[in-house]
């Protein structure tokens, strides 16, 4: 059988703390539970899955190089280093893979601070508000980028 490609679920800072960290935004789920479900998704896409997080922009900036080597396809939710990283978009930009930008709250209907994104302009796509369903469309989104 052929070896299975991986899509790559990168996530920024805070996002650890998901399911104390403001639940009236962000919803009740934690990252662990938004793993499990990327990994559904992922299998019955017939990818395999990495999945991190982490509070540091120089670790993401690193993954995402490290993602040009093994990714099929790459979703990030960058956090708030969304709206301040010239290193990430950066980073992005050195993909030739499908990129999603994901949020779990809707961004455009917060403070104005939240409204600029520097991943929108190196990414494919964004999916912003549905809360972990944002990951699971955002998954779908690539597998079937992918496939064409
Ligand atoms: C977020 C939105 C960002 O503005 C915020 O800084 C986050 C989470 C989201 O998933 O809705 O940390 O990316």
């Amino acid at each position: 059988m052929a070896e299975r490609r991986s899509i790559w679920v990168l996530n920024g800072p805070n996002l650890n703390l998901l399911g104390e960290r403001e639940p009236g935004i962000y919803g009740g789920d934690s990252l662990a539970d938004i793993e499990v479900r990327c990994r559904e998704t992922a299998d019955k896409a017939g990818f395999d899955m990495v999945f991190r997080q982490t509070n540091h922009e120089g670790e993401l900036v690193g993954w995402i190089q490290e993602a040009r080597a093994d990714a099929a396809g790459v979703a990030i939710n960058a956090g708030a280093y969304t709206h301040t990283s010239v290193a990430v978009h950066d980073a992005l930009r050195l993909l030739d893979v499908p990129i999603v930008e994901v949020h779990l709250s809707n961004v455009f209907a917060r403070e104005e601070f939240r409204h600029k994104s520097f991943i929108s302009a190196a990414a494919t796509g964004v999916v912003c508000g549905f809360g972990p369903m944002s990951y699971v469309l955002a998954i779908d989104a690539l597998a079937a980028r992918v496939e064409l």
